[in-house]
């Protein structure tokens, strides 16, 4: 169907629905609301838990993460998952530059052999890893929360990772996401004709158009939340790859740094959706973390920037 703007839309057509405003995108966005948005996020339980990176990042090589100030060194033994401090008990070198043998990290100075138990004051620290991504718990288990908070997901999908650092806090990358309106004037090559369906206290869903190639684009429902404080989700409730979810994660490094990791989860009723994933996921995965990571450059700008109006109002 061709509309007024040259767009050329396929897939699944929506049922027609009215914008909740028409007033121009710079009236609707409201900064009040975002905050307000913001603060539910921000008063829900996480546990104490972080994402630390994609699961399939992390395999038989150990390897370095940093997270709230303190460095781990995450590897597997066989399919398990370990995550402790990168710093021998030794005198300290890093784990992260030592090879895993037999499923123990071996250190890289004087070669103390590290597994999944304590040795001294060294200890693993509480990890998950959910398929997709990796979990990490630095301290005690909070709220009663045993497990991280995982919005719900499809049942089969194609998932690519993709992790981008910024320098502001996690609450400024998930204001970002709390701010749908930008989208089309701050990623023109990705979204046209963006309008707000429905908006609740703590979510928000817009009817958008997202380009595909060029002017070919496809029309879906997308609405956004945030599962706990450090995570908003954008779920696909209508169209093309209904059920498909994007989750963003925002990983405090240090104060004022800051690792996006953003999982998209991509799902399809189509009967051929399994055989494409099959046959194409593997060239479809970096193409789908490619798009993420071109948006992810212009919103860490816009992160930053709120970061920065924030700390120099303070
Ligand atoms: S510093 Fe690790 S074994 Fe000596
Ligand atoms: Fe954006």
């Amino acid at each position: 169907m061709s509309a007024p703007d040259n767009l050329i839309t396929f897939g699944h057509k929506l049922e027609p629905k009215d914008p909740l405003s028409i007033e121009p995108d710079w009236m609707q966005a409201r900064l009040p609301w975002i905050e307000k948005a913001l603060e539910h996020a921000l008063r829900l339980p996480s546990g104490g838990w972080y994402v630390l990176a994609a699961s399939r990042e992390i395999g038989k090589n150990p390897r370095r993460y940093r997270v709230n100030s303190e460095d781990y060194v995450a590897w597997r033994d066989g399919g398990r998952l370990v995550v402790a401090p990168d710093a021998c008990p030794h005198m300290g070198a890093c784990l992260s530059d030592g090879k895993v043998r037999e499923g123990s990290v071996v250190c890289p100075w004087h070669g103390l052999e590290l597994g999944g138990e304590r040795h001294g004051a060294w200890e693993p620290v509480t990890s998950y890893d959910d398929g997709v991504l990796s979990w990490v718990r630095p301290g005690p288990e909070q709220d009663g929360v045993t497990r991280p908070v995982i919005p719900q997901r499809p049942s089969r999908f194609l998932d690519a990772v993709m992790r981008k650092e910024a320098n502001c806090e996690p609450t400024d990358i998930i204001a970002n996401r709390l701010d749908p309106w930008h989208g089309v004037h701050f990623h023109p090559h990705s979204f046209a004709r963006l309008k707000i369906i429905d908006q609740t206290e703590d979510a928000i869903t817009a009817r958008v158009v997202y380009r595909v190639f060029g002017r070919l684009g496809i029309e879906v429902d997308a609405r956004f939340h945030c599962p706990e404080p450090r995570t908003i989700v954008m779920t696909i409730v209508a169209g093309e790859g209904a059920g498909s979810v994007v989750e963003t994660h925002a990983t405090p490094i240090d104060p004022a740094r800051t690792t996006v990791i953003e999982a998209t989860l991509a799902t399809s009723e189509r009967p051929q959706f399994q055989a494409v994933v099959g046959a194409l996921g593997g060239l479809l995965r970096p193409l789908v973390r490619w798009r993420a990571h071109k948006l992810w450059v212009e919103d860490a700008a816009y992160a930053e920037r709120r970061y920065e109006l924030r700390r120099t109002r303070r």
